[in-house]
């Protein structure tokens, strides 16, 4: 069990803290995973605001959460946990002092401050809190992505947090690093002798790492089009999928020992820097298509003005480890495109000799096929002797197994996991300095050269699977982007 512990929110009535942060604590309430004396912390920027802050959570819960997780009576009993407090960051107040008041009450317990607000203000915050003496040694600090615009804004974003809390004390937030089945790629790597051992170059074709969603701006438009799929998705997200798949087996299971597995992959991502740029990328921006039957604006009639921002990006990358020699992972990821999910393809190298005669079909490649979301599984795509045939011939077929089927109770929630690894001070799915650093090292040069006027990017349907560019880039590797029909078709090589 948890030690008691404070969990203070900045930017407590922000979109973030009521779609996610408030409901995933509920769960966790809810599961009995909290202290009975923990106590949650909003910040709420004016008087008004507190006043109505409960009300305001209780609707947002109501509508946030999966059908029947909303129970009234232990709504009520989890909500006598949370303490709104009128705050403004910025301004070092009496508010302040009465926020420490309340802290201060709680004795020496473990507290976490959640900097759910713009990076702007995180070094006036930090600030405040050391000045209020609420920076304790039982303190930490939680940060959201994204951490920085490049390189050198990251550098200032975490030297200013520095100034004020040790690197063991501030947790970096990626929140698909929470999600369960994301953590399921080293249990299957790592515990598994079947996959540990095919786990290489010489056996793995390549890799495809694709994160789709079909959602558009969704009032997101200053921070999105200041940021684009490339910030917004593969330095963070994408790029710690990578790491996952292609670490080497950390030596034990503790933070320390997988942060540095996954730091060595990225700084031994291959660099792509000007010319080698525009070959191994592609660039999308969505233009007016159909979802559901429906139509929908294309991403500059959403955004209003003209923009050169991405919506979508795939790229061709290379790991330089004698683990991975020439083996491509092709990372994509999109907004408005057909179907929304995350998923790892691993294919692997056709069978050494062909001894099948050609009228026994064609042998397909085996893949494994995790899927993180929607639905969770993972499918290993086998080639079959057609068993109602007396001749020889051979189909692929698939070896499914759904997560649901196993774990029924099973709700994935991302941010409630790591809110409780906070409060538990357990970093393992928290990001170090430098893997922001290495990442940031890496995505850099490619959006400078997305400078250059023959990257602007490409037009795609809304609705659609991106930029036909992407489809190019793999076909002239002989390669296709994955689709469970078409391999079952035996259709896809
Ligand atoms: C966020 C991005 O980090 O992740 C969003 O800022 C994106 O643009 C979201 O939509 C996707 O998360 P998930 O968990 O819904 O796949």
């Amino acid at each position: 069990m948890l030690e008691a512990f404070d969990f203070v929110i900045f930017g407590g009535a922000g979109d973030l803290a009521l779609r996610k942060l408030i409901p995933g604590l509920y769960r966790a309430h809810r599961d009995g995973s909290l202290p009975s004396d923990a106590r949650i912390v909003p910040t709420c920027r004016n008087a008004q605001m507190v006043e109505e802050y409960k009300g305001k959570v209780r609707a947002a819960a109501e509508k946030h959460l999966n059908a029947g997780e909303f129970i009234a009576a232990e709504w009520d009993d989890f909500a006598k946990r949370i303490y709104p407090v009128f705050l403004d960051i910025a301004t070092k107040d009496e508010h302040w002092d009465a926020m420490a008041q309340l802290l201060n009450s709680g004795d020496n317990r473990q507290r976490v401050y959640y900097l759910s607000t713009p990076p702007s203000v995180f070094s006036v915050c930090c600030k405040h809190l050391h000045e209020s003496g609420l920076i304790t040694k039982n303190s930490r600090v939680v940060v959201e992505k994204p951490l920085g615009y490049d390189a050198q804004t990251a550098e200032e974003i975490n030297s200013q947090i520095a100034e004020y809390f040790v690197e063991d004390a501030i947790f970096r937030i990626d929140h698909y690093l929470g999600k369960e089945t994301v953590q399921n790629l080293m249990a299957l790597r790592f515990a598994n002798g079947m996959f540990d051992h095919l786990w290489d170059a010489n056996s793995i074709d390549h890799v495809q790492i694709s994160i789709s969603e079909t959602v558009g701006l969704e009032g997101r438009a200053s921070f999105y089009d200041g940021a684009g799929a490339m910030r917004d998705m593969i330095q963070n997200h994408i790029l710690q999928l990578l790491c996952l798949v292609a670490m080497e087996p950390p030596e034990h299971m503790t933070a320390d020992c997988i942060r540095a597995g996954k730091l060595e992959v990225l700084k031994n991502l291959r660099p792509l820097t000007g010319n080698t740029v525009k070959y191994n990328s592609v660039r999308g921006q969505y233009v007016a298509g159909e979802m559901g039957g429906k139509a929908v604006p294309g991403y500059l009639e959403e955004l209003g003005q003209s923009s050169n921002t991405e919506t979508f990006v795939a790229i061709r990358a290379h790991i330089d480890t004698p683990r991975w020699a020439n083996v491509p992972f092709y990372l994509r990821t999109g907004k408005r495109m057909k179907e929304r999910f995350a998923e790892i393809v691993i294919q692997y190298k056709d069978t050494a000799r062909r001894i099948y005669p050609d009228t026994a079909g064609l042998v397909t490649p085996n893949r494994l096929v995790i899927r993180l979301q929607p639905e969770e599984s993972i499918k290993i795509v086998l080639v079959s002797k057609d068993l109602a045939k007396h001749e020889t011939k051979l189909h692929p077929v698939v070896l499914n197994f759904e997560f649901a089927d196993s774990y029924e109770n099973f709700v994935s929630d991302a941010y409630k996991r790591l809110m409780l690894d906070a409060a538990a001070n357990d970093p393992s799915l928290f990001i170090h300095r430098a893997e922001v650093d290495a990442a940031w090292a890496w995505v850099d040069p490619i959006i400078q050269a997305w400078q250059r006027p023959e990257n602007k990017p490409q037009g795609y349907m809304a609705g659609t699977w991106g930029p036909q560019a992407a489809s190019l880039m793999l076909a002239s590797d002989h390669r296709r982007w994955f689709c469970i029909e078409d391999a079952l078709k035996g259709i896809d090589n």
